[in-house]
């Protein structure tokens, strides 16, 4: 069963994954859907002159390249680590139309995807990019991060990332005033967040979703 590159209702691509019987991203458009959800609600939340981020599954890239676009716009320097255990084949990343539909390079699309694994590279002044290709329940890091964008497949398709373990490594990951962002809202997931100690923002969802969630790291009161 292969990935499939299908086109979204912003004129956007995304991957189907067969395997999963998922799509990337939203069918209302992929550009639309990370725009609001992680820029948006993630990268535009925070006022820092300097960010690090962990993405959780890279994917086709678009995460990482409107975060790298934003973080030059906006002159802050990212930190941006990113982790994927099923990385795309040439025949589709080099596919993508998401640069000419953001007004962005090519080669800066596939800059991303070429870079090699679990090494730093310097994009640019504002943007360093560390890629993992490893699987989120073997990851560890060392590094504490102010933003993760949670964009793993849904809880339906792969219930396995969305457990009780899974965010309470996210929460450790976490700096104090850190947070978590994705584009799911379902009860259960809220409830098991708040189990490890998060507390739940509801936020308005990108179109075609009512809702979506922010999971604030609480700093543990008797600290004062
Ligand atoms: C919903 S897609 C989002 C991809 C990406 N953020 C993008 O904008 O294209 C989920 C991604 O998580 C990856 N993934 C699936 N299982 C994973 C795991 N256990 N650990 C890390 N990544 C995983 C998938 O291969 C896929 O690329």
């Amino acid at each position: 069963m292969k990935n499939k590159l299908v086109i979204t209702n912003d004129g956007s691509h995304s991957i189907f994954n067969a395997k999963i019987n998922e799509c990337y991203h939203s069918k209302h458009g992929a550009i639309v859907e990370a725009e609001h959800v992680f820029i948006r609600n993630g990268f535009s939340a925070v006022n820092k002159k300097q960010l690090n981020i962990l993405e959780i599954g890279f994917g086709t890239g678009l995460n990482t390249l409107l975060t790298l676009q934003k973080a030059v716009q906006k002159k802050i320097i990212v930190n941006y680590h990113t982790i994927e255990c099923y990385p795309l084949e040439k025949s589709h990343y080099s596919k993508l139309n998401f640069t000419d539909l953001i007004g962005i390079d090519q080669d800066d699309l596939l800059k991303l995807h070429t870079s090699k694994w679990e090494e730093e590279l310097k994009i640019n002044n504002f943007f360093n990019l560390t890629k993992l290709n490893t699987d989120l329940q073997t990851y560890v890091s060392e590094v504490k991060f102010d933003i993760i964008y949670f964009d793993a497949f849904s809880p339906e398709k792969q219930p396995e990332l969305w457990t009780n373990t899974i965010f309470m490594k996210m929460h450790n990951y976490l700096k104090e005033d850190g947070f978590l962002i994705t584009y799911c809202a379902k009860g259960i997931v809220k409830r098991t967040m708040k189990s490890v100690g998060f507390e739940i923002i509801v936020l308005d969802g990108p179109p075609g979703k009512r809702q979506m969630t922010r999971a604030n790291k609480l700093i543990p009161k008797n600290r004062f």
